[in-house]
């Protein structure tokens, strides 16, 4: 798969004009207008925050009495008022245990998405692991009543998703910004008003377990 984003487009453009430093704000400005999740003085967490558009409208919105905390594995660079952010991988413990002990978060947003290496397959595999693992974390640190918006990319198992954050959340539901590039087969998850861990949920992912199953006895991979 070969993505060509580097031609500058309307929203590019507009993002540029507007002071944002990423196109990405749009997606997020979409789902907040149409979900109404984002309010002053919350406290959200944005994962995958570079190089920060996402962050530069959660702290506008939740203003001095709100934080946003962010982490990625690059440095943001613009300065922004009310947030903390942790440089290093979501996965570490070292990261963890800091999210950990700065939540719990009125919502938690995604925009992670892996290294893409040209096979669908297992570039969607890889977003559904980021999303499985995200919304785990979010069992633990989102508080009742709160909100979890993921980005996954459309080919893995993003229906199983969907059915769990169906029992996880009031409402669960899927959407597609008209500022998301129609070449990219990204979505978002959206969940709202978190009532708790479904009953009966592994904590192992299908993609885990298949991973498990096709492993040999000597820890490689059976293909
Ligand atoms: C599409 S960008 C996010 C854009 C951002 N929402 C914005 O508006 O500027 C995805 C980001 O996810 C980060 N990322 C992916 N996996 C990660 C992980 N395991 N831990 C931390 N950051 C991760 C990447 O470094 C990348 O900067």
């Amino acid at each position: 798969m070969n993505l060509n984003y580097s031609k500058p487009d309307f929203y590019s453009r507009k993002a540029k004009d507007e002071g944002y430093v990423a196109r990405s704000i749009y997606k997020l400005k979409e789902i907040d207008d149409k979900f109404h999740l984002i309010k002053k003085n919350q406290h959200v967490l944005d994962l995958g925050s570079a190089p920060g558009s996402w962050a530069q409208y959660v702290s506008g919105i939740v203003g001095s009495s709100g934080r946003l905390v962010g982490v990625d594995y690059k440095e943001i660079k613009v300065a922004m008022p009310n947030t903390t952010f942790l440089v290093g991988n979501f996965f570490s413990d070292e990261i963890r245990q800091q999210l950990e002990s700065l939540g719990p978060y009125d919502g938690i947003i995604s925009d992670m998405a892996p290294d893409t290496v040209g096979d669908r397959v297992r570039d969607c595999s890889r977003s559904s692991d980021l999303t499985w693992k995200s919304l785990d974390f979010s069992y633990g640190y989102l508080k009742k009543g709160g909100y979890f918006i993921c980005k996954i990319f459309q080919g893995g198992e993003e229906k199983e998703i969907m059915e769990v954050m169906k029992k996880a959340f009031a409402s669960a539901h899927w959407f597609k910004p008209d500022s998301s590039r129609k070449i990219s087969f990204e979505i978002f998850l959206v969940g709202i008003g978190f009532i708790g861990k479904p009953q009966n949920e592994s904590d192992e992912s299908e993609y885990q377990k298949f991973l498990k199953e096709s492993e040999n006895n000597d820890g490689t991979m059976m293909w």
